[in-house]
This record gives C-alpha cells, structure tokens and sequence, in this order.
C-alpha cells in the first residue's frame, strides 16, 4: 500500500480535500472546515505518513445513495384542497383517543447483517454518529426502542469466535431463497457492542430467535439475556412466517396451525434451557402479507390462551408496497414507476389503509395487555423506491403513518434501516471503504422519527386522536396530543407540493372547553419539494445531503412565536392561532409549555464531538460556528464520562484521547478545533 501524507495546514478557512489514488485526482471541494480523526493505531506518523489507503468517488451502484429525482406532483387546487379551514380541539381528552404513550413509540428495526455497519465494529468501537442521532431522540423521548433482526435473523448463528476475530460474518457464498439472505455467524461482541450502547444512549433493544428450521438455536436468547439485561425488551419468534412457503423455508403446505406448534416447541426448548428465562419474552405472529395476525391468533388452541405466559407482544410487519420488481427481476413482481406511486404515499389514504386492517387485532391486543408493535416497516420492502424513499415526502408519509399508529393503539413501531443498497434509511453510513471521506447520510424516516419523538414527548402519558382536519381532507392530516388529560400539542401536515404558495395552509387553531395561550411555539418539517432529496429542515436545523452528517443537527433552532387572539379581520369572534403550513410541510404547535422545554423533556441535550472510526480518517464537514450553535453543543451529561477532547476552540490534539471505556476515539473534542488538513497520497 502507498504512503499518505496528511498535513495539517492551518486555521479556519475553507478547505479542500485532495486524495490521489492510482485511479487519478479527486478534487472535494468541501467549502467548510475540515475536523480530521484517526483511528486508533492509525495516528499519523511524525514524518506525516499513515498506512491505509484513501479512496476516492463514492460507489454510485449502491441504491441508499442513488440520485433519482421524480417529477415533482402538480399542486392540487382549491377543490381539492381548501387551504383555510378551522380547526377546534377540545382541551380534554376525547373519547376514542389513543392509549397513553411512550415516547419510545417510533424506533427503528436495523437488519441484523448490518449491525456491524450502523452500530459499530464492535463492542469496542461503536458508531458515534449513531450515538448522536439517538441521543437527538433521547433528549426528547427518554428512551429508544431497537430491533436488530430481519430475514438475516433466521439463519443467524451464534458462535465463539469468528477466524477473522470480526462480530460477524455472512456466508455469501450459501444465499438462501427468494430474498436472497446469507447466512449469518456472529460472536456474543455482537450484543456486548448493543450493551454498550446502551450505557451512553437510552437504547433497548429486540432480538429474534432463528426459525429457519425447529433445531431451536438458542444461543442468541442465552447471550441476549445474559448480557443486555433489562435493555433486552423480547425476541422476535418468527419473522414473516406467513411467507416462510413462498420463500422456500418451508414446505408450500405450511400453515397457522404449523407455525402454532413450532412456536409451541420453541417454547418447550427455551423452558428446558436452564439459561433462559422463557416467561414475557417472545414476540408474534409478525406476519406480514399472506396471513392475518387474527389466523394465528385464533389458531390451535388459541396463540394467547396457550402461550400468553411466554409472550411479551403481539407484533405485525407491513410495507405498503414492494420493490421486488427491481430488485428480483426473475420474480413475478411488476416492475412499479415509483412516479406512479408517489401520490399514493402523499396522502393521509396511505397511513388509513395501512392501519385498518389492524384496528381489530390492535383491540385484541389491549383487550388482553399486550404491547401491539409495528415490527418492521418502511416505504416499500425489497430496498425501497429511488427518488421516492429518499425524498421529502417520505418524511411527511412516515410522519402521518407513525402518528396515525399511535392514535389507533399500536404502541411501538420499528422503522426498517437495511444497508448500504435500500433506499429508505433513517440514516446511512457511508461504505466502510469510503467512511474516510464521507460522514453519514440521513434520510427522511429520521426527520420523521424527530418531529413524533416532540409530537408524543417524554411524559409517558401522550394520548393521540387523528382530528380528520379540514373536513377529512386527505391532504391535510392533523393530530391532537394530550398529555397528562390536557391539549398539550397539534401536530398539521400539508402533504400537497406547490412553489406558488397557493397551497399554503392558514389553519385557525383553537380550543374548547379551555383558554388558549396568548402566543403558541410553532416549529416546521419543511424542505422546497417532496422530491427534493436532502437538506430538509426541522425548526431551521438540517442534517444535510449524502454523506454530510455526524449526528448532530446542524444550524440555528429557528422555532417560531405565533400570537393568539381574535382575528382582525372578523372571520372569528373568539381567539384563534392562526398558523401557516407550506406545501409541503409540517406544523408542531406547542398549546402547552415551550418547544424549548419538549426539545430535552427525555433528558439534557447530550453529543458525541468526535466520530468514530472504521479508517484513517473521518472528515466532519461541519462548519466550526454552526456546530457552536447547534443542539448539545459541548455534551452533557452521560458524555462527560467519554473524556472527550478539549473543547476549547482551535485545540487540536494530535492524537487524540482513548474513550473511558469505548475505544471511541476522540481527536478534537466539540469538533470546533478548526484544523484542516490537506490528505495527499503520493504516487
Ligand atoms: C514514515 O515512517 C514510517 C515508519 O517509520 C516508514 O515506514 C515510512 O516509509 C515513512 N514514510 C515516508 C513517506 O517517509
Ligand atoms: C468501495 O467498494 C465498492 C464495492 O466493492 C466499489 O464499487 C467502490 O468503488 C469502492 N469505493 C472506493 C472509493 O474504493
Ligand atoms: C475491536 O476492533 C478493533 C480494531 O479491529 C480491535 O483493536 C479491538 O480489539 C476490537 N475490540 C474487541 C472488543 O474485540
Ligand atoms: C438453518 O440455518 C442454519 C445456520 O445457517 C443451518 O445450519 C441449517 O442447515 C438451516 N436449516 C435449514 C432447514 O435450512
Ligand atoms: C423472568 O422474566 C420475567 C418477565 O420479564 C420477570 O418478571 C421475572 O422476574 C424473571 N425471572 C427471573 C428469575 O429472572
Ligand atoms: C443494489 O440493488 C440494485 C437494484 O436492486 C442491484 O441492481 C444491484 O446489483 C445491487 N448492488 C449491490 C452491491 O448489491
Ligand atoms: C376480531 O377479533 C375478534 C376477537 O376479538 C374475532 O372474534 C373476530 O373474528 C375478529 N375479526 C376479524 C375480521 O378478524
Ligand atoms: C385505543 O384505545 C383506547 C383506550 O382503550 C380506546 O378508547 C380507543 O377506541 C382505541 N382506538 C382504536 C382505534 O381502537
Ligand atoms: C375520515 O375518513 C376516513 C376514511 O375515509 C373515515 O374512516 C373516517 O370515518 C372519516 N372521519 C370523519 C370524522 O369523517
Ligand atoms: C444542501 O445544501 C448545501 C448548502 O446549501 C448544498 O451545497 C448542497 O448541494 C445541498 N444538498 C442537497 C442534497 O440538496
Ligand atoms: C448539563 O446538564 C445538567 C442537567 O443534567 C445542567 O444542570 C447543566 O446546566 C448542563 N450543563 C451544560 C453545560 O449544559
Ligand atoms: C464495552 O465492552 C467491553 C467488552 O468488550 C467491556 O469490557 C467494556 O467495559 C464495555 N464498555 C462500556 C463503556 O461499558
């Protein structure tokens, strides 16, 4: 491998990162400071050299970073959409509304082969830009729920070592069905890396027990009970087993009634395992296309009746369309434009029909205590639709899907992150061949995941009701939540996408049975388009395009005061929030208490200054006079602990400061040091 050279070159300023390689000059124009981390034993030399290789353009085939932009929707028309209505909230709960909520309730479902890419290497060395977009959640929630699973779970086996001594290894070589999963081999690092997490994040987490065949392998739950603890909330018995048949891992014949007796002799073998502590701890059916949750829950002798003292949740899995087209041409999918769908995800409809079917098995679930979960969900299954998945609308769709959740009663549900080529992450790092040169890219599902962790907030008590604004209009969706028996928040969506301006809403907001505040906080989801692909904003703070993000929300908060009061114009005699919702966008009104005070009512605004490192070299590019303002500046709590780098602007420490316990490595702590450095790999 050549030599590199890294020098530093100066102060402030704007920067330009060269990297040469033998496939020629790549010139990044970055345009801001540079903060430049080493990894562990990957310090520069004092002749200024490091070992590994520096790459250049970013691999384009992967899907989770295609540029596919569709055509913008023509804007709907007064018809269609009336633009000003009002809209009354009564101050008291009202009938029909939500259980009370966590405010857990939206997490993320991260497919188990890429654990080792989103999490961290290992237990040692953890993700710090994962770090910070959960403790963005955290400061506002309390607590995030995880599930590391999917279709890799299934054939997924626990082993002492691998003989790379990495967490975990994919066969590639035995792909296996129509979802082509490899077979999986991960070391007890793997959890111990989750348990770890755990101590600087609030996260807990799900696992699943492989049920590709009733050889029940059982060292997952061994070693997931055993080292997660009380973090570990349930494992996942059976991931789809509706389309275990058509997927090849069963016999075309299988039915409710034999997934109802293989759940029987799991449950026989987790009792017989001395290691196990079998009682609350499976989740199920999560079924997805082929069979309704109400066929195995009324199977055999009845799925509660018989195993309610094992089960911790009753689960379903869903997304609303699939892109198996594309990504398995042989299959007897359609190919689907997502042009052609795109309307259909920028309605209220989406989130209605997606829910209805589960209305009756959300009031089975309550009716006997148990938890209801979303356990995996997204956009579109098979990798997401490009242009579509990634864009704005996909924030407003997950928005209202996951706040139209919570107001019919499932109380958790798990967006699906699955790697480098899906397009429909919460957040993707970038290739491990290229997180030298590119921080994390940050989609939608994310933003949407932020604007329900301040809609639900950390009470604990949120209760939601779907108010079917604007005369039910499914273009203009809003929810009422209340916590502790009062209005607390309103939360508008304006799905309809027109730069005029004409479609902007003036919704005037009021409250019966209660005195509205004098002046609401208002804080807005927007970006220009809902194709526009990055750089949305929440309350004026983005996470950037592909690539640009460390975790941490950048810019100024830029939540707004809207006064209250009887309008001057007569079109009301008592006093109304006048509140405008561009198209698109989103509104959070704040009828109770400040947006500031919802923003850390999980905890202190806390952040990881520094990145974590599978390479050389991590470049934030991140402006040092942003970051000064952004949320956490500086870290608190739990963080301190991590001894962070000086946080004294310009310091820069050349080597940097082993974490307590991690092996995160802190080179400049607050990430303000304004070091540039010019990387030049010699030929
Ligand atoms: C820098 O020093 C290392 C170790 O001392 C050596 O292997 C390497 O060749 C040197 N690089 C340059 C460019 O001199
Ligand atoms: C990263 O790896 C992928 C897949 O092997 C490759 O296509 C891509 O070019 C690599 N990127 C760089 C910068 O080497
Ligand atoms: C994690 O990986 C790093 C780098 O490969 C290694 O130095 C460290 O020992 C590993 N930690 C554990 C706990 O395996
Ligand atoms: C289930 O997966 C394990 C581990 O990959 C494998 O050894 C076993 O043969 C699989 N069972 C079936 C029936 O394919
Ligand atoms: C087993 O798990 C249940 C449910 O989580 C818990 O209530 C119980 O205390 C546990 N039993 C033991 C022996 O740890
Ligand atoms: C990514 O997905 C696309 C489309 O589904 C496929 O053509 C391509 O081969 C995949 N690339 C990788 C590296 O898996
Ligand atoms: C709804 O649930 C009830 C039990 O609570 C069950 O009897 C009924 O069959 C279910 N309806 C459907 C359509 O599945
Ligand atoms: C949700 O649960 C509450 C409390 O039991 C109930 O009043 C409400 O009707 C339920 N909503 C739905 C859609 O089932
Ligand atoms: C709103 O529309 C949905 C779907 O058409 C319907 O189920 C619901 O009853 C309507 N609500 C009101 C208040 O009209
Ligand atoms: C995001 O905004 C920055 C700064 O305005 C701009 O350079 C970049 O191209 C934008 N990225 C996207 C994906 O729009
Ligand atoms: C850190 O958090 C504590 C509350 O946990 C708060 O009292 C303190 O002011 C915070 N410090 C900074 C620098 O934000
Ligand atoms: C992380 O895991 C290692 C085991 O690999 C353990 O020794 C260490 O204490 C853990 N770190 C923290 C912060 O809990």
């Amino acid at each position: 491998m050549l030599p590199q050279k890294i020098i530093p070159v100066g102060l402030c300023g704007h920067a330009t990162l060269l990297a040469v390689s033998l496939l020629g000059l790549v010139e990044q124009t970055v345009g801001q400071t540079l903060t430049i981390y080493y990894a562990p034993g990957q310090t520069p030399l004092a002749n200024g050299s490091i070992s590994t290789a520096t790459p250049t353009a970013y691999d384009d085939s992967l899907q989770a970073y295609n540029t596919a932009t569709l055509v913008e929707p023509t804007p709907p028309g007064p018809t269609a959409m009336p633009t000003a209505f009002s809209l009354v909230v009564p101050s008291a709960v009202p009938v029909g509304a939500s259980i009370q909520h966590s405010g857990s309730f939206f997490g993320f479902s991260i497919e188990m082969s890429v654990v080792n890419q989103v999490l961290g290497k290992n237990s040692s060395l953890i993700q710090v830009p994962f770090l910070n977009l959960m403790a963005n959640l955290q400061q506002r929630t309390g607590r995030i729920n995880i599930r590391v699973g999917g279709n890799t779970q299934e054939t997924a086996t626990l082993v002492d070592s691998t003989p790379d001594g990495k967490i975990l290894e994919k066969d590639l070589q035995a792909v296996f069905g129509t979802t082509n999963t490899p077979p999986l081999i991960f070391t007890p690092d793997l959890i111990q890396m989750m348990r770890n997490i755990s101590d600087f994040v609030n996260v807990h987490w799900f696992l699943g027990v492989p049920f590709n065949d009733t050889n029940w392998r059982l060292g997952i739950v061994e070693a997931g009970q055993a080292i997660l603890g009380d973090f570990l909330i349930g494992m996942q018995a059976g991931n789809e087993p509706d389309l275990y048949s058509t997927h090849g891992r069963r016999p075309a014949t299988y039915n409710q009634d034999d997934y109802f007796n293989e759940f029987g002799s799991l449950i026989q073998a987790l009792e017989a395992d001395s290691n196990v502590n079998a009682s609350k701890l499976l989740i199920a059916p999560s079924v997805s296309t082929d069979w309704t949750p109400e066929s195995v829950l009324f199977a055999g002798t009845g799925f509660i009746p018989t195993y309610g003292a094992n089960l911790d949740a009753i689960a379903v899995e869903h997304y609303p369309f699939d892109n198996c087209g594309v990504a398995f041409p042989s299959s007897l999918d359609p190919v689907i434009n997502p042009q052609d769908v795109l309307g259909i995800y920028l309605s209220h409809g989406s989130a209605l029909s997606i829910v209805g079917p589960y209305l009756n098995t959300s009031n089975i679930a309550q009716t006997n205590g148990f938890p209801f979960y979303m356990f995996e969900t997204n956009t579109a299954s098979c990798g997401g639709f490009p242009g579509l998945s990634d864009a704005f609308g996909a924030a407003l769709w997950g928005l209202d899907y996951g706040m139209q959740m919570a107001a019919v009663n499932f109380t958790t549900a798990l967006f699906h992150i699955g790697g480098q080529n899906v397009t429909y992450n919460a957040f993707t790092p970038p290739p491990t061949n290229e997180s030298t040169f590119h921080q994390w890219s940050v989609g939608p599902i994310y933003y949407s995941a932020l604007v329900v962790a301040e809609a639900i907030g950390a009470s604990n008590t949120s209760q939601i009701v779907d108010l079917a604004a604007n005369n039910n209009n499914t273009l203009t969706p809003a929810y009422g939540i209340w916590e502790n028996g009062a209005l607390a928040r309103v939360l508008l969506i304006n799905f309809a996408n027109d730069p005029t301006g004409a479609s902007t809403l003036q919704v005037d907001l009021s409250m019966s049975g209660g005195t509205l505040p004098s002046q609401v906080d208002v804080k807005m989801l927007l970006a220009n388009s809902v194709t526009q692909k990055g750089n949305f904003t929440w309350a004026g703070q983005t996470f950037g395009g592909n690539f640009e993000s460390d975790g941490r929300p950048i810019g100024t908060d830029n939540t707004a005061q809207t006064t209250c009061g009887v309008p001057t114009d007569g079109s009301s005699t008592t006093p109304v929030c006048r509140i405008t919702v561009p198209a698109p966008g989103a509104a959070l009104v704040f009828l109770a208490g400040t947006a500031a005070a919802d923003d850390v009512a999980g905890g202190p605004s806390t952040t990881f200054s520094t990145s974590s490192v599978t390479k050389v070299v991590n470049a934030a590019t991140v402006p040092p006079a942003v970051l000064e303002t952004s949320n956490g500046h500086g870290g608190n709590g739990t963080f301190q602990m991590l001894q962070l780098g000086s946080t004294s602007q310009g310091s820069f420490k050349s080597t940097g400061i082993q974490g307590r316990t991690l092996g995160v490595w802190t080179a400049l702590g607050g990430a303000i040091a304004a070091v540039i450095l010019l990387a030049v790999r010699a030929p």
